[in-house]
């Protein structure tokens, strides 16, 4: 497949909470590196999770599946860390779609977004056991902030990778 246009839905507790319980369930793998917790227990979670003091409520999004089905779902927090930044809690694709250019295609729409809200920095946490990930964020330009922790997940404790990309750069150069 190769991705050429991603829409960020709007995800609702009400009507998308087996649609998401569904990627984590899919997503096994991520969820027993990340929390260990239960696919219904983290959607539960992905739905209430905001960072501390954010201005606005967070954009919960889901990238369609064809179907009835997402093929990812992620979470972009705005006015943390700092007011005019944009922080990603989570961007999760279920196996079937990784490593098909879709990840990039989401990261160019959530960079859109972000930068139409006033965000000047987008933030994200990379989780010290995920090696694939850290790899990924660095290909597309992200650079380390800082390294923290060990902090709690569900049943699990990591050390974080804070990771900044700058979205203040000429109009030109947001790929
Ligand atoms: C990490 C993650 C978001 C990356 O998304 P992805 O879709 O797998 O990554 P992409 O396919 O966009 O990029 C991977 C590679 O494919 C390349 N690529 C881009 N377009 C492509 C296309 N059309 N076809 C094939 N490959 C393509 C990219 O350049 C990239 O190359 P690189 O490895 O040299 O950097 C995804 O794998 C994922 O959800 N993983 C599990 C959860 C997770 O770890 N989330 C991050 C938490 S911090």
């Amino acid at each position: 497949m190769v991705a050429v246009s991603v829409a960020l839905l709007p995800l609702d507790v009400a009507r998308d909470f087996e649609a998401v319980e569904a990627v984590y369930r899919r997503a096994s793998d991520y969820l027993a590196l990340e929390s260990g917790l239960s696919p219904a227990v983290a959607a539960r979670v992905f739905f209430e999770e905001r960072p501390p003091g954010g201005t606005e409520a967070p954009l919960k999004f889901g990238v369609a599946d064809g179907d009835q089905a997402l093929a990812a779902i992620g979470d972009l927090a705005f006015g943390y860390p700092e007011a005019e930044d944009a922080y990603l809690g989570l961007l999760l694709l279920v196996p079937e779609n990784r490593d098909k250019g879709l990840g990039q295609a989401i990261l160019g729409e959530i960079k859109r977004n972000a930068r139409e809200r006033g965000a000047r920095r987008l933030l994200l946490g990379v989780l010290d056991a995920n090696r694939r990930a850290r790899a990924f964020w660095e290909a597309q330009g992200f650079k380390l902030v800082r390294t923290s922790g060990p902090h709690v997940f569900g049943e699990r404790q990591h050390v974080v990778h804070r990771f900044e990309l700058q979205l203040t750069g000429a109009a030109g150069d947001c790929a």
